[in-house]
């Protein structure tokens, strides 16, 4: 089995309401180990909805996903909540950092459930900040950061956990060019080490570097 498949995956929101939505239809598709794969698509065509359901933060409707052949469907909440502490990092599209919280204690936040000290925890933030360049920037704050570095310390807590897959939403809409370059040396490095990469994005300069290019229209994939 491939490390990543969903089959026939769907997602309905508001279901059986006037205003139910069909964000995913019908949706197949495998994702091998060590691959960045991007889902392209215009807006509201379920690239969000599906990288958070293969990314354990939502659940599919119908259909099954599986991770590493680890069928994700009937896990309980905590289980899942538990499987995606461990095997995936995500990148949300507005950063989600927290405002007035230094950078380090930004990438720490994951591991303070885990009953990890703060010695440690700053040490492992401030090593992260490093590997994306922003060794010199672990006191300061998100508000005191460009939008390319508020990435950069998102990717980092992404990393917090070593996780194995990488989920990055619309990486390019909130940064500039030169923190478009500064992007893909990192993800070209997670690459390397192993690291399936799994991207929403229509930026030419992103679907340039994918391995797969996976395209959605009205949740349905088309290509
Ligand atoms: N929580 C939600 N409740 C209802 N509809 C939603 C919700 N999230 C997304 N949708 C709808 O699902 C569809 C797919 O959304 P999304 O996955 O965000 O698309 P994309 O990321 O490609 O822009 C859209 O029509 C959107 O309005
Ligand atoms: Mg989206």
């Amino acid at each position: 089995m491939s490390f990543i498949r969903c089959e026939c995956v769907w997602k309905i929101y508001n279901e059986a309401k006037p205003y139910e939505v069909r964000a995913l239809e019908d949706v197949s598709l495998n994702i091998e180990k060590d691959s960045f794969v991007i889902f392209t698509g215009p807006s509201g065509s379920g690239k969000t909805t599906l990288i958070s359901i293969i990314g354990c933060i939502d659940r599919q409707t119908r259909g099954r996903v599986y991770i590493d052949g680890k069928d994700l469907t009937d896990l309980s909440d905590i289980a899942l909540s538990s499987l995606r502490q461990k095997r995936t990092g995500f990148v949300f599209q507005n950063f989600n950092l927290i405002q007035g919280l230094p950078a380090w204690e930004n990438v720490s936040m994951p591991l303070i459930p885990m009953g990890i000290k703060e010695n440690n925890r700053k040490h492992t933030a401030i090593h992260l900040l490093k590997r994306v360049g922003l060794s010199e920037r672990h006191e300061h704050s998100p508000e005191e950061m460009s939008g390319g570095e508020q990435q950069r310390v998102a990717i980092a807590r992404a990393l917090v956990n070593n996780p194995d897959i990488i989920i990055l939403d619309e990486p390019t809409s909130n940064i500039d060019v030169d923190a478009v370059g500064l992007l893909i040396d990192i993800l070209s490095d997670l690459k390397r080490e192993g690291k399936t990469i799994l991207m929403a994005s229509h930026d030419e300069n992103m679907l340039k570097n994918a391995d797969i290019i996976h395209e959605l229209k009205r949740g349905r994939l088309v290509k």
